[in-house]
């Protein structure tokens, strides 16, 4: 069941981003195809999915946040293009491909991971039929997410501490803030945009969190025990670079239970929750299986 679920879902981003960046008539349309090329390289689509999924969980249909939903992938996909950067993790492959600098050149690059932040917020500004006081509440939870309060701070973080040992709480915190924070800007987009209540935002907003959690502990233990042909991306890039991870401060298995007791809390915080959140539930629950 999950399985359609996630197929005719990512189909429906994927045909919205298609009209959101466009492949032809556009000027110049080196940038565009640049912002193409790392865009419908593949992934799993797991944001704008979530954000839809949210929505369901409070009684809404998911497939009418389509514009915002693409921009958080959109955000995301950006947010790849520079993470691979040689002045970043400097990795030649992502999502089965060569990363966007390889074909494109750096400075091309940059410019298209500049250009599909910008589109993002385009995107979510231009969705239709939801009020403009709600719509502005949304971009204004994917800016906290996007930036420096969240996923770009988060990267910061993860440079400077290359080659450092970093204490647990520096670790969480930088996990929350590099990954956690976009999960929990989807989540919660998607639960302000179908109108939930107070005690269903909070619910979905701890859920988001232990979700993001164990999804970055899950990425740095395929980061080892991953492979290249399922994970789309190269297998030891953290050691490479010295990063601070799960895997590098704890043992595997301590990181395994870790990731385990953040999908265990992200389950109960959904307790709220009837049938309307059993996407939610499966979601988290594929977490620590995932080979990619
Ligand atoms: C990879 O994210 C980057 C991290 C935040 C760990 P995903 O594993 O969701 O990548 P795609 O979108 O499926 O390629
Ligand atoms: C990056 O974490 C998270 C982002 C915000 C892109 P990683 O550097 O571990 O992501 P991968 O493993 O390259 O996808
Ligand atoms: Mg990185
Ligand atoms: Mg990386
Ligand atoms: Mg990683």
């Amino acid at each position: 069941m999950l399985k359609g679920y996630l197929k005719t879902r990512a189909a429906l981003v994927e045909e919205m981003m298609d009209s959101l960046v466009p492949a032809q008539g556009v000027q110049p349309p080196i940038i565009f195809e640049a912002m193409r090329y790392s865009l419908f390289a593949g992934g799993k689509r797991l944001r704008p999915i979530l954000l839809m999924a949210s929505a369901e969980a409070v009684g809404a249909d998911g497939k009418q946040f389509l514009h915002v939903a693409s921009g958080l992938e959109m955000v995301h996909t950006y947010s790849l293009i520079h993470d691979d950067l040689p002045a970043m993790d400097d990795d030649d492959y992502r999502r089965g491909k060569l990363t966007n600098h390889k074909v494109y050149g750096e400075g091309i690059a940059i410019l298209a991971g500049d250009g599909l932040l910008t589109a993002a917020f385009q995107a979510i500004l231009e969705q239709p039929g939801i009020d403009a006081g709600v719509l502005l509440a949304v971009a204004q939870e994917v800016a906290t997410a996007s930036g420096a309060y969240g996923m770009v701070g988060g990267q910061a973080l993860d440079l400077i501490s290359e080659g450092k040992m970093i204490n647990s709480d520096t670790l969480c915190f930088m996990h929350r803030a590099k990954t956690g924070a976009l999960f929990r800007g989807a989540v919660r987009s998607g639960a302000i945009l179908a109108k939930a209540d107070p005690e269903q935002l909070a619910a979905l907003t701890r859920y988001s969190e232990q979700f993001g959690l164990a999804f970055q502990i899950t990425d740095d233990i395929l980061d080892v025990v991953g492979t290249q042909e399922s994970i789309g991306k190269p297998v030891g890039s953290d050691e490479k670079n010295q990063k601070a991870t799960y895997v590098s401060l704890y043992s595997l298995e301590q990181a395994r239970m870790m990731a385990q007791t953040a999908v265990d809390e992200a389950l109960a915080a959904l307790s709220v929750f009837g049938p309307t959140a059993n996407v939610l539930r499966e979601l988290v629950k594929q977490l620590i299986a995932r080979d990619h």
